[in-house]
């Protein structure tokens, strides 16, 4: 069953007098559980169409259908909770908040408060290999364990969905494939829908679906 669907995706933007489509005519589809890699190189429309997927953006025509809902044609707060509740985020650059424990930074994104919430932050922090780092700082990390912490905070509140742009952009090559296999082991043993978008051509065995993309469409 298609679980995310996208159909005649563009997505324009304005550069000075003239108009751009840094996704030009997109389709695709995705069953739930299924690991899609997105390769191109730079500016070839990568994360642009990754954000139109996760609700971060929207499109300038089009259709994406995640989950049976038409997320182009729900209002901003609906599309703030369909992303809190069913997406997960991981970016190059980690994004953690450098004064905050990777414990904190882990709780501070939980949607919904429950006495349980301690010991969820030490299940997901474990399922990431950083039990014994959870009250450090990021700064006290290492790049892959920073991203690690970052995959954490996108599984708190149990997306199916984890999109992830460039996860391993800052990272050596060995720390990288670490990332994308913690990855591809949370699509294969915690089922959940990957989509992952890299300049990295090894990233396709690990994938079910790869798409390369250039100018805005797939080749
Ligand atoms: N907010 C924006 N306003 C205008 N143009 C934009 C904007 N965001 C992206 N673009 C343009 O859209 C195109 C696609 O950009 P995008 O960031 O999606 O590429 P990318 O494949 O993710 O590149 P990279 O690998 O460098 O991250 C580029 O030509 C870029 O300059
Ligand atoms: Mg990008």
């Amino acid at each position: 069953m298609t679980f995310i669907k996208v159909k005649n995706l563009l997505k324009q933007y304005r550069q000075g007098t003239k108009t751009i489509n840094a996704v030009d005519d997109i389709d695709l589809n995705l069953n739930k559980g299924e690991f899609l890699a997105i390769i191109g190189s730079s500016g070839s429309g990568k994360s642009t169409l990754l954000q139109l997927i996760g609700g971060l953006d929207r499109p300038t025509k089009g259709i994406i259908e995640i989950d049976g809902a038409e997320i182009t044609k729900i209002s901003d707060a609906k599309l703030t909770t369909l992303r809190r509740d069913k997406i997960g985020f991981i970016f190059q650059n980690f994004n953690l908040i450098p004064t905050l424990t990777a414990a904190q930074n882990v709780e501070a994104v939980i949607a919904k408060r429950t006495k349980r919430d301690r010991a969820r932050v030490k299940e997901v922090l474990k399922k990431v290999g950083l039990e014994e780092r959870a009250n450090h700082l990021p700064s006290l990390l290492s790049g892959g364990e920073q991203q690690r912490v970052a995959i954490a905070r996108a599984l708190i509140n149990e997306p199916a969905i984890i999109l992830a742009d460039e996860p391993t952009g800052n990272l050596d090559s060995k720390t990288g494939e670490s990332i994308i296999r913690i990855l591809h082991d949370l699509n294969k043993q915690n089922k959940k829908t990957v989509i992952l978008v890299t300049h990295s051509d090894y990233v396709k065995k690990y994938a079910d679906q790869t798409i390369e993309i250039k100018d805005g469409k797939i080749t």
